[in-house]
């Protein structure tokens, strides 16, 4: 679709994809990027396969046109719903020399190696735990592990109106630890398998029994991302080098500036864009 070098897009709902982000540009500051976030049409979560699909692959067009060879979907629910389908039925007819790439295989590949008991939990949204991508996908590379999964529709919208610091978000944080444990008191490790729940990091940890530990996805993501770009040279080229990030968004930019921050850990200015 475009030859010319340009920024490695990322791509979320909403601030979600931030957390990844942010990761992600410590660890390879040398390259641009370009990030949106769907925040008109958040949350994804609830939604039907067919339309995160759709709205998914609206916006991966877009970062297309803004020359992004390399696109990452930092967003649990559209990897789990959509990515199969952009990479094997999209890419092939109508960008077949661009990649996008999604956060749950990376993160499958290593949290079998994090649990001594072998019992994971994954806590992510209805639409993730509904489409088992986590549970296919670690029994891949971790056949032994059992995987427990929890959906936790609250905590989304809760993060995305600033409520997640507030008194109510006890309640929604308690009821989802304690559903998640009462399936197997064995698990030890649990993925934040929602790019917008490491904003609760801390109420989620202290909610769960102590010898749990929690696993943010952002730092396994970047790490991915770049052996991803060692691995092939011929994408990695192809993304630019300025150490620039642009940021926009569906709805409202002075909104999305006010909110990104929590999400990014430094302000940023963001740009209005329409979709579809
Ligand atoms: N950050 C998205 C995820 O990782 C949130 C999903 C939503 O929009 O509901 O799943």
């Amino acid at each position: 679709m475009q030859t010319e070098n340009g920024p490695i897009g990322v791509f979320d709902s909403g601030y979600g994809g931030l957390t990844v982000l942010k990761e992600i540009t410590a660890l390879l500051p040398q390259y641009d990027y370009i990030y949106l976030g769907d925040n008109a049409r958040t949350p994804y979560g609830s939604r039907s396969f067919e339309t995160v699909y759709h709205y998914t692959w609206q916006c991966v067009e877009w970062f297309f046109k803004q020359g992004c060879s390399l696109v990452i979907v930092a967003c649990n629910t559209a990897s789990a719903k959509a990515l199969r389908t952009i990479q094997q039925k999209n890419l092939p007819f109508m960008a077949p020399n661009n990649r996008v790439l999604g956060v749950i295989r990376p993160s499958a590949e290593v949290i079998g190696t994090m649990s001594k008991t072998g019992h994971i939990g994954i806590m992510g949204t209805q639409g993730t735990v509904n489409s088992n991508s986590y549970l296919l996908e670690i029994q891949k590379f971790f056949p032994e592990v059992q995987v427990w999964q929890q959906a936790c529709p609250m905590w989304v919208p809760l993060i995305e109106n600033n409520e997640h610091t507030q008194l109510g978000a006890d309640y929604f944080v308690a009821k989802y630890t304690q559903q998640l444990m009462a399936q197997n008191s064995a698990i030890d490790t649990v993925l934040l398998a929602c790019t917008h729940y490491p904003l609760m990091y801390n109420k989620i940890k202290a909610a769960l029994p102590a010898q749990v530990q929690l696993i943010m996805q952002g730092g396994i993501v970047a790490k991915s991302l770049k052996n991803y770009l060692l691995r092939h040279p011929e994408i990695a080229q192809k993304c630019s080098k300025n150490s620039s990030a642009l940021f926009f968004t569906t709805d409202d930019s002075a909104i999305f500036e006010q909110q990104a921050s929590l999400f990014y850990g430094s302000n940023i200015q963001a740009q209005q864009i329409e979709i579809g």
